[in-house]
């Protein structure tokens, strides 16, 4: 449900008006809103009083379904009378989610530090391949990564080597060529396994070298002490560095897109369904993929699918890797959605669509956007989009598959009582918090099994929403043009 305030140019005049529970502010007409903190410094504390009892005179707070349009609304509303100021905002949940994600987005130092520990990387393999470069993927640049997330590196020989170079390099060009061996995927273990050793001999920092050779996609995995980061090198592995685009590239269509992902993450670390150790839980990385394909199937969708983003490139965009057509559009050429559903609403879907998903018959996929019979019998089908004859979530048991649909059916259900959406008392959560912490949940509820205390991780998620508890704040957010003034209060 979107929330609507407007300030009438005179005394409130619209009949049907709803007087309601929370707060409005002013804000210049189709601009920025004002700074509050500069305009309100000079003014006396009962001058302030007597402006904003005046302002809440002519305000209006009007809830509407979120499938009306603004602009439409607008127009009709300022039929009965001119509108001086107005301003949206949005459910508390949906305040929670933007708050997560920004809390624990990668910040500018953190990313700059990733891509230090690359270039230092990089200084090591140049002994065996000069102007070799180490490129980051993954959270690391995709815009999903959260703080404390692993550094994924890939050694780039080929933008060298004149195969996919697109640069022009000079006069002279550098080839490298290996000793004749069975198959890429030896020299790609090779190479790593001799720049493993340097690194573990001679890069300064970089402690518990392991090398990861036989994987399916083979990796050095180190952690480099000044930065705290844990590495995965990786070489050969252009498709992932394409994948990584691509969801860079969704992150940027909208922002509900980058809200959702971070917090259905969080939300499924606090469940316990992914984990840091490699194993037959969830990733990341197919979790980002489901809530894509929800994004898709939205009515209007909220996202295109990667076959339309196929079809929007040009000639530039085109990119065969393997023979895999790896071809999309960049993100300046897609139109914004008219879908105009809140995050809440689209968190609650998540957990409804995955709560209720056939996965014992079908499979997602982000290419086609709909749901297709699955080509063999893992339990999650995630169809990789670039590689299409391989499944991303293979490594997903049957029992980590319950557990993640049990408790999508358990969030569904929490997230359907009315009572959790606002602060209702001090002592319970309500909002995100009752869906990353359900012990707290209200004791009345239906009887659940006991659960997990919750984690260092999802306390300090905790305290950073209950610092902003203070923040009776007018925050503007860029949301495809809609301008939002939302209430954070704990
Ligand atoms: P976190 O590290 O958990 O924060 O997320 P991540 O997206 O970095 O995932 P991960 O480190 O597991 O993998 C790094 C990148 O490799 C992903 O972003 C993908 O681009 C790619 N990747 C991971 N798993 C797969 C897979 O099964 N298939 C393909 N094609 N690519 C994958
Ligand atoms: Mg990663």
């Amino acid at each position: 449900m979107w929330w609507r305030g407007f300030e009438a140019a005179g005394r409130r005049c619209f009949s049907r008006a709803h007087r309601s529970w929370g707060k409005t502010a002013p804000a210049v007409d189709g601009g920025e809103e004002i700074d509050l903190t500069e305009k309100t410094t000079a003014k006396t504390f009962s001058a302030l009083q007597a402006e904003r009892h005046e302002q809440a005179e002519r305000t209006i707070l009007i809830s509407c379904p979120s499938n009306i349009s603004e602009k439409k609304f607008y127009k009709y509303l300022s039929s009965y009378g001119t509108i001086n100021k107005y301003f949206f905002y949005e459910g508390f949940i949906d305040e929670q989610l933007y708050t997560v994600c920004k809390e624990y987005q990668i910040t500018e130092e953190n990313t700059r530090l990733r891509f230090l520990v690359c270039s230092l990387v990089k200084d090591i393999a140049a002994a065996y391949f000069p102007e070799c470069s180490i490129r980051p993927f993954g959270s690391s640049v995709n815009n999903f990564g959260k703080m404390g997330c692993d550094l994924d590196m890939f050694l780039d020989l080929d933008s060298i080597s004149g195969r996919n170079n697109t640069k022009t390099g000079g006069v002279f060009s550098m080839e490298y060529e290996t000793k004749r061996v069975a198959s890429e995927r030896v020299a790609t273990q090779s190479t790593l396994s001799v720049i493993g050793e340097c690194i573990d001999q001679f890069a300064p920092g970089c402690t518990g070298i392991q090398k990861i050779l036989n994987a399916r996609c083979p990796l050095v995995r180190f952690s480099h002490q000044p930065s705290g980061l844990q590495c995965d090198l990786t070489a050969n592995n252009r498709i992932a560095m394409r994948s990584t685009e691509l969801l860079y590239i969704y992150s940027n269509i909208d922002p509900r897109v980058r809200a959702l992902v971070f917090g259905v993450r969080c939300w499924a670390r606090s469940q316990g369904i992914t984990s840091n150790i490699p194993g037959s839980w969830i990733t990341n990385f197919s979790l980002t993929m489901m809530v894509l394909f929800l994004l898709q199937k939205r009515n209007p969708p909220i996202i295109p699918t990667l076959d339309q983003l196929r079809d929007l490139a040009e000639a530039e965009d085109k990119y065969v890797i393997e023979s895999h057509d790896c071809t999309f559009v960049s993100n300046n050429k897609i139109k914004p959605s008219q879908n105009t559903e809140t995050l809440e609403e689209l968190l609650q879907e998540f957990f409804e669509f995955y709560g209720n998903f056939a996965f014992n018959q079908m499979s997602i996929n982000i290419r086609k956007g709909k749901e297709q019979h699955k080509p063999e019998a893992s339990p999650l089908y995630i169809q990789n989009p670039f590689e299409q004859a391989l499944n991303v979530s293979k490594n997903v048991n049957q029992t980590q598959l319950e557990k993640f649909v049990t408790s999508a059916r358990e969030s569904a259900w929490i997230l359907q009582q009315e009572g959790i959406k606002r602060p209702m008392s001090n002592t319970k959560p309500w909002g995100l918090a009752a869906l990353l912490l359900p012990t707290m949940q209200s004791s009345g509820g239906k009887s659940k099994k006991k659960r997990q205390p919750a984690s260092e991780r999802i306390k300090s998620l905790l305290d950073s929403l209950k610092a902003n508890k203070e923040t009776t704040g007018y925050l503007n957010r860029s949301n495809g043009g809609r301008r939002h003034i939302c209430t954070v209060a704990w």
